[in-house]
């Protein structure tokens, strides 16, 4: 293991003292620059199928297509942890839950993500018993766009927030040792973070988790065509690509 890895103590190790800033990385350059930066958790997350793979939606996603991204931020062999996003339809029962996952660890993940609470806890459970390490996954779930039609606010009246809760507890029953919270109400996302002692990674769900999470490509403008209303960029890479292709473009017509 390469020295200075991160591992999961020292994430765990990271609530009530230092905000975990993390990023999405589906490449070796990303992988290496992200680690270069300092970010102490890669996840190596299905968004890949929409920003990287030019899917609509994260369900047309495979573990092939993973397991290829997983190998190739592994290559970079960071000091940062490596968690890799179980695809859909890969954990439907415990069993294939457990294959699925020992591949992405093959492939060189560190842990894996899956999204769901209570219902997937037989699969997260026997996950665990593998000795993979799990990121949960709450809140809006990405994967569930075609039965919900609309990526929604979770959290938002009280039926809402009790489900939440919920499937944190079993999350917890299960010692998840971090939960990403995808677009929940920011005072569910703050009693969730108070309440339990896994690490809470907010995506769009207020300032007070115990860490971020974000899209690289949201963050740094590499997708222009589409970004989520919570993200601000703070580059715009898309513009700068387009500018300096035109630029070398431009000198090859006029030498010619
Ligand atoms: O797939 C992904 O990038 C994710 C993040 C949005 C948390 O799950």
């Amino acid at each position: 293991m390469r020295e200075g890895k991160i591992t999961v103590e020292a994430i765990k190790g990271m609530k009530g003292r230092r905000r975990l800033a993390s990023l999405t990385a589906y490449d070796y350059p990303m992988a290496r620059l992200l680690d270069e930066a300092g970010i102490p958790l890669l996840l190596v997350g299905d968004s890949l199928g929409m920003v990287v793979l030019g899917y609509p939606d994260t369900t047309h996603v495979t573990m092939a297509e993973i397991e290829h991204h997983v190998r190739a931020v592994a290559r970079a062999n960071p000091k940062a942890m490596i968690a890799a996003d179980l695809p859909f339809h890969s954990y439907v029962t415990p069993q294939c839950a457990v294959a699925n996952a020992q591949r992405l660890m093959d492939a060189g993940a560190d842990a894996v993500k899956a999204e769901g609470g209570r219902e997937i806890l037989p699969q997260i459970m026997a996950i665990k018993e593998a000795g993979i390490p799990f990121i949960g996954h709450l809140g809006m779930l990405p994967q569930h766009i075609l039965e919900e039609g609309k990526y929604r606010i979770k959290g938002k009246d009280e039926e809402g927030r009790a489900k939440l809760i919920d499937d944190a507890i079993a999350l917890h029953e299960a010692d998840v040792f971090a939960v990403v919270l995808e677009l929940v109400t920011p005072p569910v996302a703050k009693e969730m973070t108070e309440k339990f002692p896994f690490v809470t990674i907010g995506i769009g769900s207020g300032t007070d988790c115990d860490g971020q999470i974000l899209v690289t490509h949201d963050l740094i403008g590499m997708f222009p065509w589409f970004t989520p209303r919570f993200v601000k960029p703070t580059r715009q890479c898309g513009v700068e690509i387009r500018s300096a292709v035109e630029t070398w473009k431009a000198e090859v017509e006029r030498v010619g």
